[in-house]
This record gives structure tokens, sequence and C-alpha cells, in this order.
């Protein structure tokens, strides 16, 4: 008896306690039905995080949240669209998918594609792949070419591949990408009951900003009272061809997620921009490292790519309306470069210390 109450009442306060995925979740908005395979991991659900340093920080009662999307099962906002991407090109009867990837898109597509039977291939940039993607990549079984070149080279490659042979491409060229990535911009809305004055969001091939700004609109369908975001769209300064509206052909960043220099979706992202009356603004390595060991303080770790939208927010200080509400989209978990956190970070770190009560007290200032 009293065990079926608390559960009534759990389930009650906890609506999402059995969340099913986001396919199941948001069927109604995704081009899915009885046929559909669903492939997921759980993806989605993640949690939505009043940030009150960032808060102060702003001033103005500016409100802050945080959408932690680094809380995925592979620990980035890729696996949104790759549930659909994977599941679509099961459907389909296709057998193998493949991806140009500067890490999380690869960890994703060769997670997704295991848990659907699919082979997965994938192409990345020499060098710059975080490690925790690469061991991701390499564990869910992904046959991964690492190319002496960059993700645009890369990804130029997997576009002809996947023309001329049996293969599914799952970049965000994928419509079913797009429409598995909106739902990150419902989730927002059925947390906070209204749309964010802004919505932060580091871009690199501008598939995310694309997809929040459809997940955005489509909402304003259903809640016809819904205002809708201005997007405000961050790059790092070496690697920033859509704030600078060019090509950059040696892309140079810190954030190597975003290391990008002609993203495929430039033509929506300035059509995202102009539509919400949003801005495209360029964030240096040193503001995005500053960002990232902010947000390490309020024990929230994400990688640095996703500090680039913070790193933006704080640059804007200055315009921003007195008690906005402001969304920071925090694509990826700091866990997937440890290489970054360790060589940034403010932390008191001493090794070779003698295993002693008397030395390590001493040591510790006591
Ligand atoms: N943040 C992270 C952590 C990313 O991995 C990416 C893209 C972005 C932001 C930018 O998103 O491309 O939709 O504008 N990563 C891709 C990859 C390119 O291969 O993992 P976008």
């Amino acid at each position: 008896m009293i065990l079926k109450s608390l559960k009534s009442k759990f389930s009650k306060n906890y609506k999402k306690k059995n969340w099913p995925g986001l396919i199941e979740a948001y069927k109604k908005y995704l081009p899915v039905d009885k046929k559909t395979p669903i492939i997921t991991l759980k993806e989605g659900n993640t949690p939505l995080i009043f940030s009150e340093k960032l808060s102060n920080l702003m001033g103005n009662n500016t409100k802050i949240y945080l959408k932690y999307d680094g809380l995925n099962p592979t620990g980035s906002f890729k696996d949104r669209g790759m549930t659909m991407a994977i599941s679509k090109a099961k459907e389909e009867g296709c057998e193998a998918v493949i991806c140009a990837s500067t890490g999380n898109t690869s960890a994703a597509a060769a997670a997704y594609a295991a848990r659907g039977g699919l082979k997965s291939y994938v192409l990345i940039p020499d060098g710059f792949v975080a490690q925790g993607k690469l061991a991701q990549a390499l564990m869910y079984g992904a046959e991964v070419l690492s190319i002496k070149g960059n993700f645009d080279e890369a990804l130029e490659i997997v576009r002809e591949l996947s023309d001329k042979y049996p293969i599914t491409l799952v970049n965000s060229v994928n419509p079913y990408r797009i429409e598995g990535q909106k739902t990150a911009a419902f989730e927002i809305v059925d947390d906070l009951s209204f749309a964010p004055d802004w919505l932060c969001i580091p871009m690199g091939n501008a598939g995310n900003i694309t997809a929040y700004w459809k997940g955005f609109k489509e909402y304003s369908k259903k809640y016809k009272n819904l205002i809708l975001p201005k997007m405000m769209g961050f790059q790092s300064s070496g690697s920033a061809p859509l704030v600078n509206n060019i090509v950059v052909k040696e892309p140079d960043t810190i954030a190597t997620a975003i290391r990008i220099g002609n993203p495929v979706n430039r033509d929506k992202a300035k059509l995202v921009k102009k539509e919400s009356g949003g801005d495209f603004q360029a964030v240096t390595d040193t503001e995005i490292i500053n960002a990232y060991k902010f947000l390490a303080k309020e024990g929230v770790f994400c990688e640095p790519a996703s500090a680039a939208s913070v790193a933006g927010l704080i640059k804007n200080k200055n315009r921003i309306k007195k008690d906005s509400k402001i969304v920071c989209v925090l694509t990826g978990n700091g866990l997937k470069d440890p290489d970054c956190a360790i060589k940034n970070n403010d932390a008191i770190f001493q090794k070779n210390i003698e295993p002693s009560l008397k030395n390590i007290s001493k040591k510790l200032g006591y």
C-alpha cells in the first residue's frame, strides 16, 4: 500500500521517470510511423540547469540556464540526431552508415549503428579529435579512417562516397539529424513553459542552430503565444566562417569539435540569424577556456567547444536587457577531452608526495 501510494506520487511529480527516448516522446513531431524501428539509447530529457553564478555575473536580474546535452548516452547532443538518422536508415534497409567528424558525430554514429546492427565508417582529421571521442568510436566498433586533412575535406569525401555507394551519410546534411536535434528546443520550452529571450549556442557545421530554430518554430504553432528567441551563434575566432562570411582554409582552435572552415549548413544558418533577429560572433580560445573553467566551478564540466556559448554570453553582458531569460547550450561532456582539462585548470595538484600522515597534513597546511 505504502509503496503504491509512493509510486503514484513519484510518477506524478517526475513524469519523465520512464523516459522512453526522444523519438517515442516526441513522435508527433517526427517523421516516424509504426514501420520505423526505433533505435534508441534513451537519449534526450537532459537537464536544464539554472546557473546562479552566471546569472549573478550577468546581473540585471538575468536568469541563465544551461541545457546540458553532454549528459546524453554518448556524451553529446549528436545522440538526438543519431537516434533518428539510424532508425530511418534501418527502416530504409540500409546496412552501412558513414560520417566525417571532429569526434562527437563519429562516437554517436558508431554507438547507434552498433545498437541497430549496422556497419559504421568514420573519417576524422588526424590529430584533432579528442581522446574520449576517439576511444568511443573505436569501442563501439566503427571502422575509423584518420585522414591527413581537416574536417571539411573529410566531409567532401564522405558526401561523394555516399552518392556512389550504398552507404547512408549521417552528417547533419541528413535531414533526419536535424529532426532529432530539434527536440532539444521542445525540452527547453517544456521545462520553462516559455522560450528564452536568447539561445546561445556554439556553431561548427551549423546543424544544431538550424535544428533548435526549427524546434522553436514548430512549438510556436502549438503554443500560439510563444515568443521565439534570438539565436546567438558563437564560433572560435580562429575558425569563424559564419561570423566573417568566408571559407576558412585552415581553421584553428583549441575547441576541436568546432574546428570547421566551411559549414555545410551555411545558408540555413544565415536564415536562422535573419528570421530570429539574432547574431553570430567570434570568441577567442582564451575566452572559451575562461568560460570552460567558470562553468566547472559551478560543477558543470563541458567540453571546450560547448563553452563557446557561455563565452559568447559573457561577451554580450552589456547588450542583455533587464530580466532576460537566457539558455546556453552545452553540447558535449567535459570528459570527452581530458587532455584539455588537465592542461587548463587552476587546481592545486601536487605530485610525488611521501604517503605519511605528517607529511600530507603539512602539505595541506594543517
Ligand atoms: N559542440 C560540439 C561538442 C560539437 O561536437 C559540435 C559539432 C558542435 C558544437 C557544433 O555543432 O556542427 O551542428 O554546428 N561537432 C561535429 C562532429 C562537427 O563531427 O562531432 P554543429
